[in-house]
Formats: structure tokens, C-alpha cells, sequence
């Protein structure tokens, strides 16, 4: 047990870099190397600040986690969030505070690292997305159920304000698709889906009968110009911006008039961070719908032409096609703007203004 804490203890400071990271256990302390008796060392010096949230992002190698680990850091300080993935991270996630190793399926190990790190607040992110988990059922019904359910024992044990991330993907065919409310029919058909209604239904029955601060915001296609899509069906909203640079060429999977609500990644952080400080007296909902804007590829054709008018595109619908024909157009999220104040800030000429600056240079583009 001591020994397993240890190394625990051991390759979270090897990781860190840091060595005046010291960890106090009871009696013993750890500083990466040998126990030694209390007495015989300084006090413990740690850059963990007791008076705010510390907060582990599981699954926070994907496109989303690594910009939510710094706008959090930004506000809450770098020792405070813990970034964790079953990957190995790239020097400058290394570099940039902790990070550790944490399948979402093994719940043990998640119980140590809630313990040895004091850990408040868990976000959710370990997922396998639309595309993805319909190659791939049995894996997506691991990482997205079980997995599920192993963070809301968790929460409930360690009392840990939750947050899991839900989607567009959350409702079907038979939902209105414009607009479509926070509270409405909710029959998706994909393991994606499915797997978000069961996180928003079952954080919402913890939330009830254990008392569990389970928060979730359903998100739509996320748009990033640092970080890569994970295998979801609005990708090509991504992926255009790195097409139009490079080649000069972009064939689209979806049909050039399939509408689908989309966000700019930083909209989608600020509204996480918000949501998550936001009182509870004042959320009459668990789960919210949040817009930004809503376009079809041929309205972001149009609008990226501006930037690079050479820019050629195909369409060749795939099965994300068939996706996304059940999924809604626009999102009305009235609860989120009413009940804690809400507000986008990027639109689609914004977003296209904004991928450009940042990925022009990137390219060598002028
Ligand atoms: N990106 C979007 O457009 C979008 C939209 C709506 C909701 N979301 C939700 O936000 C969350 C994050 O999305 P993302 O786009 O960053 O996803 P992503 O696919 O880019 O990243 C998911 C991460 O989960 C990790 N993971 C997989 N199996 C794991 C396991 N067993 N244990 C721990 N980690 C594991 C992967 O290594 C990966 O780094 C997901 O829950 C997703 O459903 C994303």
C-alpha cells in the first residue's frame, strides 16, 4: 500500500519536473526519493493552494482538455489542475504542470490519484466521439458508460463537483431540430449518443438522490485551430481551415447544405469555467444546451473564400452524413442565458477571422 503510494507519489514529481514538490503522507513524507522520517526534513513546500478548487481533467489530451487546462490554470494556478490521459504527453503538456497516467476504466488507480492529489473537482472528458465509437461499439460502450459510472461513484464517495460534457449528438431523428430546447425528446441513434443521454440522466439521478454537484452543458461541433478533432462529425469545420492552407483542396463528407450548431473552443472553456462557478440556487437545470452560431458547409465555404478564394471543394456524404441529418440545426439555449448569463462571442466571421491569424503563420502562408 505504502509502496504503491509511493510510486504513485514518485512518477506524479518525475513528471512534474518539480523538485520541491514534496507530498506529506501521515508520518512520512515523500520527495521523490527515499521515505524519511517527518522530523528529519523542512516542512513540505507545495505550490497547492488549499483555498481553491484542484481540479483533475480526465481524457485531457483531446481537443478540448489541453486549452481547458490553461484557461484553468490562468485562473485557478498551474499546481491546481491536473491534466491525465492513457497517452504518453508531449514535452510541452509536461512542462506545463501535472500531468499523470489515468484510465478512466481502472477505478482504483482514479480513487488513489483523488486521494494523493486532494482532488475537488473532476471534469470529464475521456470519451470516444460520434464517428469514432461507431467503429468501435464495445470500446465506446467501455469508455463511455462504464466509465461514466466509474466518476459518479467517485464523486459521490469523494463528494467532487462533476462535470461531463454531453452534445449535440444527444438527441435523434425525432427531436425538433430547429431549435431545439434543453427539454424535448431525446432518442439518438448512435453509441454516442445513447451513451450522453445515460450521463445526463444518470448525473441528474446522483445529483437527486445523493446530492452529487453534477453539471453538464451540451456542447456543439467544436472548432479549434491548435488542437485536433478527435473523430467526431462536424471534423470538417476543422479541418477546411488546415485544407484551404495546404492543398488548396477540401473534400467534405457531409452535404453541402446539412446545418449543424457550432462553437469556437474558446466560447466552449469560457462557458465550462463559467457554468462550473456559477451557484447552484441559481441552475434550474443539470444539463444545458449552449449556441454560438449554426452553418452548413456551403456557408463556411463561402465565408472561408473570403480568406482563400482559390479554395476547391467536393462533396462525398459519407455515414457521418446520415449522422448528421438526425442532429439539430440550431440550439436554443434561453436556459443557459437566463439562468447563469450565457453569452457567446464568436460568430462565423469571427471564427474564420481568428483560424487564419493563428494558422497562417503556421503554414508560412503571408
Ligand atoms: N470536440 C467536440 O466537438 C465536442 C462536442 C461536444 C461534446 N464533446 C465532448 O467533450 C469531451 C472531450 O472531447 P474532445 O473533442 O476533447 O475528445 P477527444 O477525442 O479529442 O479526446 C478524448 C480523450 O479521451 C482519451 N481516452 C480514451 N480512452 C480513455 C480511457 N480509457 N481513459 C482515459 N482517457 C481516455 C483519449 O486518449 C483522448 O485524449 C468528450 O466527452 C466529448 O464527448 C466534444
Amino acid at each position: 500500500m505504502l509502496a504503491s503510494l509511493r510510486r504513485t507519489v514518485q512518477t506524479a514529481v518525475e513528471k512534474l519536473g518539480a523538485r520541491s514538490y514534496v507530498v506529506s503522507t501521515g508520518s512520512m513524507k515523500f520527495n521523490g526519493g527515499a521515505a524519511e522520517p517527518e522530523s528529519d526534513r523542512d516542512e513540505p513546500v507545495s505550490e497547492i493552494n488549499p483555498d481553491v478548487p484542484r481540479i483533475l481533467i480526465t481524457g485531457s489530451l483531446g481537443q478540448l482538455g489541453t486549452g481547458l487546462a490553461k484557461v484553468l490554470r490562468g485562473k485557478y494556478g498551474k499546481q491546481q489542475i491536473i491534466m491525465s490521459d492513457i497517452m504518453k504527453a508531449p514535452r510541452h503538456i509536461l512542462e506545463s504542470g501535472p500531468y499523470l497516467y489515468a484510465d478512466i476504466l481502472d477505478f482504483k488507480n482514479l480513487q488513489e490519484i483523488i486521494v494523493n492529489e486532494r482532488v475537488d473537482w473532476l471534469i470529464h472528458f475521456s470519451a470516444l466521439l460520434s464517428a469514432v465509437g461507431e467503429v468501435n461499439i464495445p470500446l465506446a460502450m467501455r469508455v463511455n458508460i462504464e466509465g461514466l459510472h466509474n466518476v459518479l461513484e467517485l464523486s459521490k464517495q469523494y463528494q467532487l463537483k462533476l462535470f461531463v460534457p454531453s452534445t449535440i449528438g444527444a438527441f435523434g431523428p425525432d427531436s425538433p431540430r430547429n431549435p431545439t430546447p434543453d427539454l424535448t425528446i431525446q432518442r439518438p441513434r448512435t453509441i454516442y449518443g445513447v451513451s450522453k443521454v445515460h450521463a445526463e440522466l444518470m448525473g441528474e439521478y446522483y445529483n437527486h438522490r445523493f446530492g452529487v454537484d453534477f453539471r453538464s452543458l451540451r456542447f456543439p461541433g467544436i472548432i479549434s485551430a491548435d488542437t485536433n478533432p478527435g473523430g467526431g462529425t462536424t471534423d470538417y469545420a476543422v479541418q477546411i481551415f488546415h485544407d484551404a492552407l495546404t492543398t488548396g483542396k477540401h473534400e467534405c463528407y457531409l452535404k453541402p447544405d446539412c446545418r449543424l450548431p457550432m462553437m469556437y473552443i474558446d466560447d466552449c472553456l469560457r462557458a465550462l469555467s463559467e457554468y462550473m462557478e456559477s451557484p447552484q440556487e441559481l441552475l434550474r437545470y443539470r444539463t444545458y444546451n449552449v449556441h454560438a452560431m449554426s452553418f452548413s458547409p456551403e456557408e463556411l465555404v463561402e465565408e472561408v473564400r473570403k480568406h482563400v478564394p482559390h479554395l476547391e471543394v467536393t462533396y462525398k456524404p459519407d455515414g457521418r452524413q446520415n449522422i448528421a441529418e438526425a442532429w439539430p440545426q440550431v440550439f436554443d439555449d434561453s436556459g443557459a442565458r437566463r439562468d447563469w448569463n450565457w453569452e457567446h462571442r464568436y460568430n462565423l466571421s469571427h471564427l474564420c477571422e481568428i483560424m487564419f491569424n493563428y494558422l497562417k503563420p503556421k503554414y508560412g502562408v503571408k
